[in-house]
């Protein structure tokens, strides 16, 4: 019953007129300084074409012209291996664009924070995956968590009010460690949440079956049940956990099994505009682009015939697509 109410307030909230969009997501550069475990970035070929700051700054003056976007994230690859990345966030400042940077904090040093600071940027995530050995083991360097922590306590002492938030993926290496994690976040005054997200398959999508062949899919499944559970309680108790605990729910039926997507609803083409280092505009994460921000205006792009397409598919899409279960993540 409930869900069927669900369903239809759904249906109503994104009928298949196109709301314009409030979030624009950006990967600013494909090139990364660290070799994680669980991601491929590292892996790809350095792209030659990849969109300037001057060319972001064009679109995002685009952007501005047609609609008013709550927020840009900015992520990558690594966004500070992006050179000119302080002169977008002093743009965006400029033009009143709130910004989000998803950074893995390793080529922070004081001089950069100060200028990430006097640039303006509203917000800062950064990714921390567990305590100091297991971070460092997942994200194949030694000294990244420690790094991450002098950063983190940096930009605090600067700037106090910066909201600092973390992004923790659960996964076989650390999901037993969590609730001793969370209290440890808890005592930390320099951070103000943590949002978890579960693995997923990015960068390559190996088909259906890939996390039969993810060697951080966790196994334990009762053990992790009963994570995500004390996960639960720390948050109903006030805690600094960002993710709705119908998300946490969800990420236990993802673990079972992350094809049943039943309940997870794609809200594609409704709400942000993901974009690539090269400029394409991706919708959908499994279809064509919808055309390139260097080539096309964006609120044409938005309004095209592959955008109604996306739009019309994505509200009943039979696609057992896990990319909903994090960014995605839709909550009734
Ligand atoms: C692709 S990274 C880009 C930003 C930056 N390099 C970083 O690591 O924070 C963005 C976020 O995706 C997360 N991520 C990477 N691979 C993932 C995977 N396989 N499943 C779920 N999240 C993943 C990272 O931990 C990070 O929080
Ligand atoms: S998760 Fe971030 S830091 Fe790690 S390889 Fe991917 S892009 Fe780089
Ligand atoms: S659920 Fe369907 S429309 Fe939505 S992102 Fe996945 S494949 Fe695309």
């Amino acid at each position: 019953m409930k869900n069927k109410l669900n369903n239809i307030l759904y249906k109503l909230k994104y009928s298949n007129l196109p709301r314009e969009p409030v979030q624009i997501d950006i990967a600013i550069t494909k090139e990364c300084c660290l070799k994680c475990q669980f991601c491929d970035c590292w892996k790809r070929k350095k792209e030659e074409n990849e969109v300037t700051i001057d060319e972001w700054e064009k679109f995002l003056s685009e952007v501005k012209e047609w609609t008013k976007i709550k927020f840009l994230c900015i992520g990558g690859g690594e966004p500070f291996m992006k050179k000119g990345l302080t002169d977008l966030l002093r743009f965006c400042a400029e033009k009143d664009i709130l910004t989000v940077v998803i950074t893995n904090g390793y080529l922070m040093n004081d001089k950069l924070i100060k200028e990430v600071i006097d640039s303006g940027l509203q917000k800062i995530n950064f990714s921390l995956d567990g305590t100091e050995k297991t971070h460092d083991k997942l994200r194949g360097k030694k000294g990244v968590f420690k790094k991450v922590n002098y950063v983190i306590d940096k930009f605090k002492e600067l700037k106090p009010e910066m909201p600092i938030e973390l992004s923790t993926m659960i996964n076989n290496a650390n999901f037993k460690e969590l609730p001793k994690f969370v209290e440890w976040i808890q005592k930390n005054k320099n951070i103000d949440s943590v949002n978890f997200q579960a693995i997923q398959r990015v960068v390559r999508y190996d088909g259906p079956e890939w996390y039969k062949k993810e060697k951080l899919w966790p196994k334990d499944l009762k053990k992790i049940n009963e994570i995500i559970d004390k996960l639960i309680y720390l948050k109903k108790k006030g805690y600094k956990i960002n993710n709705p605990t119908s998300q946490f729910k969800m990420f236990k039926k993802y673990f079972e099994n992350p094809e049943n997507t039943d309940n997870l609803y794609c809200k594609a083409g409704f709400s942000s505009i993901p974009v690539d280092c090269k400029g394409n505009v991706l919708l959908c994460q499994k279809q064509a682009p919808i055309g390139n921000i260097l080539e096309k205006n964006i609120r044409k792009m938005y309004y095209n015939r592959k955008s109604k397409n996306i739009r019309k598919k994505s509200k009943n899409c039979n696609e057992k697509c896990h990319f909903l279960i994090n960014c995605y993540y839709d909550e009734r």
